[in-house]
């Protein structure tokens, strides 16, 4: 039988329509592609010894499994998971009730500041079942995120 492995495992959720980044509101998110931030983040992951699961859907269900399935992951190994829900910050009680069923550490983060943004994303359904937002930086929101989980499931 295989050993549980020591190293932390972080599950990285992108939302809807981050598929787009660097192409879509290029003043708003970039002008760099996901495939640039998930680099940046498998940079960082392997400088912290922290094995990455990289996703991105467009799909609210989707999203729900993914999140569910970080109880199974949570069995075995040190879990955590960092998630942008993008537009379903502000809409999806079922995000919210899937991450307070998965007894984790979930961070919520965005690329942008929601609180300087038009009024309908300044609350966040699914960042209240959070242990902690962060946004306003861009890829940084994500890395730091990566950072402070690596030092939490390490502890
Ligand atoms: C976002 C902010 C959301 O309001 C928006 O719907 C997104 C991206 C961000 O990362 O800044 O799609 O989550």
């Amino acid at each position: 039988m295989s050993q549980p492995s020591a190293r932390p495992w972080v599950r990285v959720i992108h939302g809807p329509n981050l598929n787009l980044l660097g192409a879509r509101e290029p003043e708003i998110y970039g002008s760099r592609s996901l495939d640039a931030l998930n680099t940046s983040l498998r940079e960082l992951a392997a400088q912290l010894d922290v094995e990455l699961d990289l996703r991105q859907s467009n799909h609210e269900g989707q999203i729900i499994d993914w999140v569910q399935e970080c109880r199974r992951v949570a069995s075995q190994r040190s879990v955590g998971l960092i998630i942008n829900p993008a537009g379903y910050t502000h809409t999806s009680v079922a995000i919210q009730d899937a991450i307070r069923g998965v007894s984790i550490p979930v961070i919520e983060v965005h690329l942008s500041n929601i609180y300087g943004r038009e009024a309908l994303r300044h609350s966040s359904v699914t960042g209240v079942a959070c242990a902690g937002v962060i946004m306003g930086f861009g890829f940084d929101s994500y890395l730091l995120a990566l950072k402070h989980l690596a030092a939490e499931l390490t502890r």
